[in-house]
């Protein structure tokens, strides 16, 4: 008999095992530096579709493929040709230095991606992550790997192996790398010929994506309208107690977590009652790597009615955390 709140040792798996069951075309979840993914052949419509399964994920949204060397990206995406798309060639080689790390360029897929990952469509992300374990499994299996958060869709994003453990009862293998450093998920870009599109906000800032490689056209986030990106969707990264901005907080609530930077929330405590508890970060690199536990925390305490969240200022690494907390908080 199964017991979901179990937690044997046979869920984990080592990174040559995560290897093996990835090249035989199933699914295994693994630490990356902004979250955990949840990983399958990326050449391979059937395990492609498995993941879309175990998250319940709209075949709409596309998913980001991970490679472990700038020298595979041709796995993975057509490089424009220097003396071609000239500009936008420029920007990602401008972009390169970032790689591994916490970005995903959107480029033009090859045909060996399955259509899948994209829904059909002619652009894929594709990304380096900056985690060894991440990097030793990639060298390790015979295509891409397509991973998208190990998460069920719409819910907060896995920084911990425990963390995937939950979120699918066990059933999905992961391999257990510790917490991630970072704790948000990377930035998504799209360059273009006359500047590059940020579809996601992350670690990686507009303003160092500005320095790098050229004008931001449209930075897709909490102040602009329309999302262009799918995982730009309202009600995404949402834990299950009711979450709001502490401004909007509805009245008459008592049991209330807050959350926020210390410096912003110190001021606010002594007016609090007695129900309310606080998850205060020091600074806003803390703030980014533990709210997704943070969230989940509250959820497992089940002592809160509600959320209250205190975004910090939306600039730099703040935009990122801005963006996560609008859509969690958005119902
Ligand atoms: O940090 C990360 O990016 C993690 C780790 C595992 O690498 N992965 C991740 O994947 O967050 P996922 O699938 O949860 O989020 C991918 C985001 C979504 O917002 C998706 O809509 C966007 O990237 N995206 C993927 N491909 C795209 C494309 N071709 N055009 C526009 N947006 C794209
Ligand atoms: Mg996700």
């Amino acid at each position: 008999m199964t017991n979901s709140n179990s937690k044997s040792s046979a869920q984990y798996v080592s990174v040559s095992e995560a290897a093996s069951l990835i090249n035989q075309g199933a699914l295994v979840a693994f630490p990356t530096e902004t979250v955990y993914g949840l990983g399958a052949d990326a050449t391979e419509a059937r395990a492609v579709k498995l993941i879309f399964t175990a998250k319940g994920r709209p075949a709409s949204n596309p998913l980001i493929v991970h490679t472990n060397s700038v020298e595979r990206l041709g796995e993975v995406i057509q490089l424009p040709a220097t003396n071609d798309q000239s500009a936008i060639r420029a920007r990602v080689d401008a972009l390169l230095p970032l790689w591994p790390g916490p970005l995903t360029i959107v480029l033009p897929r090859v045909l060996t991606i399955a259509a899948e990952v994209t829904n059909g469509g002619a652009l894929v992300g594709v990304r380096i992550p900056a985690h060894p374990i991440a990097l030793k499994l990639l060298e390790h299996c015979h295509h891409p790997v397509a991973a998208p958060s190990a998460n069920r869709s719409n819910r907060v994003s896995p920084t911990s192996a425990r963390h995937v453990i939950d979120e699918f009862n066990g059933a999905i293998p992961v391999v257990d790398g510790g917490d991630c450093a970072l704790g948000l998920e990377s930035t998504v870009i799209e360059p273009r010929a006359d500047g590059v599109i940020i579809h996601r906000p992350g670690f990686v800032t507009s303003e160092q994506i500005a320095a790098l490689s050229g004008p931001i056209l449209h930075l897709n986030n909490t102040h602009t309208a329309a999302p262009v990106s799918p995982g730009q969707m309202t009600i995404h990264y949402a834990p299950t107690t009711p979450c709001y901005r502490l401004a909007e907080l509805p009245t008459g609530i008592s049991a209330v977590h807050l959350i926020g930077l210390e410096s912003d929330i110190g001021p606010l405590r002594d007016g609090l009652p007695p129900s309310w508890k606080s998850q205060t970060f020091p600074s806003i690199n803390e703030y980014a790597s533990q709210l997704y536990r943070a969230l989940r925390e509250v959820d497992e305490a089940g002592w809160a009615h509600a959320i209250a969240i205190v975004p910090p200022v939306a600039r730099g690494l703040g935009l990122a955390i801005c963006d996560r907390i609008h859509r969690a908080t958005h119902r």
